[in-house]
């Protein structure tokens, strides 16, 4: 999509970046030559993919940490200014989710998931954000859900977080605008491979159901998305800042107030649900 190197000399910090869709766009960045730094609470699935990552030739930095501790994640910041000396792109993709109905959800499963969503999200920005802003510029990616705007069941925490995350970002886009560090979410609809969707709906049929509801027949690859945040943490998108990018093949937009005769009655060819 962008053109070979775009991001050479560039470096890049993913939280989350060792599975899912942090890894995905991990491996997009290192296709366009990024450095990386990828942070994960497992130490094992960051190092298979550093390994993996630098075929492409890269250098990349796997940290076990917890982006609930505020002090780790100053920690990685230092580690990766000591190792690269620079940190160009910010992807905060480190998430937690179940589905609970509210009126179960302890005092401690609330703040499991707001602590990794909300609070996680915001101690990366505002480490890595000085770091921007001090350089003259960088760009920021927060990944979202639609939960976080539109609304749906069992989800309230993971729902909450991401809507505060929204929140921020736009916040952020426009108090950070003359430092140059743009500040954009990318909010994935249900995505193939990908531990949201086998974790929340490991029934084949309730996936089945959710694809009935895409207008674009299918759940989203991991490398769509991939491909969408690459876009946006690149020049490309200079000048985009505060947006919020939904690639949920019109999911979030409903199937309308008339019945759709144009939509697809089984899940479109190529799917992998
Ligand atoms: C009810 C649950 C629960 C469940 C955990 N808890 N899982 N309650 N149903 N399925 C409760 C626990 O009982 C505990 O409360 C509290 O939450 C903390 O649980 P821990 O396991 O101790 O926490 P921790 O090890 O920190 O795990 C965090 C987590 C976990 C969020 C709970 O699921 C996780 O780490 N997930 C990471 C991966 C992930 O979720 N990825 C999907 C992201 S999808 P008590 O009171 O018992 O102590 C996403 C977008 C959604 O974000 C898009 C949908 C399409």
């Amino acid at each position: 999509m962008l053109p070979d190197g775009h991001f050479a000399g560039r470096v890049a910090l993913i939280t989350g970046g060792g599975t899912g869709i942090g890894q995905a766009i991990a491996t997009q960045l290192a296709a366009l030559g990024a450095d990386l730094v990828i942070a994960g609470r497992r130490r094992e699935p960051l190092e298979d993919t550093a390994r993996t990552l630098r075929g492409y030739g890269v250098k990349v930095l796997p940290v076990a940490m917890d982006v609930r501790d505020a002090e780790a994640v100053q920690a990685m910041v230092d580690t990766s200014l000591a190792t690269f000396g620079r940190i160009d792109m910010l992807v905060n993709n480190a998430a937690g989710n179940f589905r609970a109905p509210a009126v179960a959800l302890s005092e401690n499963a609330w703040r499991a998931v707001t602590d990794i969503v909300l609070h996680g999200t915001w101690f990366c920005t505002q480490a890595v954000g000085r770091v921007m802003i001090e350089a003259g510029g960088g760009s920021i990616l927060n990944i979202g859900t639609v939960g976080g705007f539109h609304g749906g069941p069992l989800a309230v925490h993971s729902a909450s977080a991401k809507g505060a995350v929204l929140a921020m970002s736009r916040t952020l886009a426009v108090e950070w605008g003359a430092h140059r560090v743009r500040v954009n979410v990318l909010t994935p609809g249900a995505t193939a491979d990908t531990g949201a969707v086998g974790q929340l709906f490991p029934e084949a049929d309730a996936q089945q159901r959710i694809i009935a509801a895409i207008p674009a027949g299918r759940f989203a690859r991991r490398e769509e998305i991939a491909d969408a945040a690459c876009y946006l943490l690149s020049d490309y998108a200079a000048y985009v800042t505060g947006a919020n990018l939904v690639i949920d093949g019109g999911k979030w937009l409903g199937r309308g107030h008339l019945d759709n005769p144009n939509r697809p009655a089984q899940p479109a060819q190529g799917d992998t649900p």
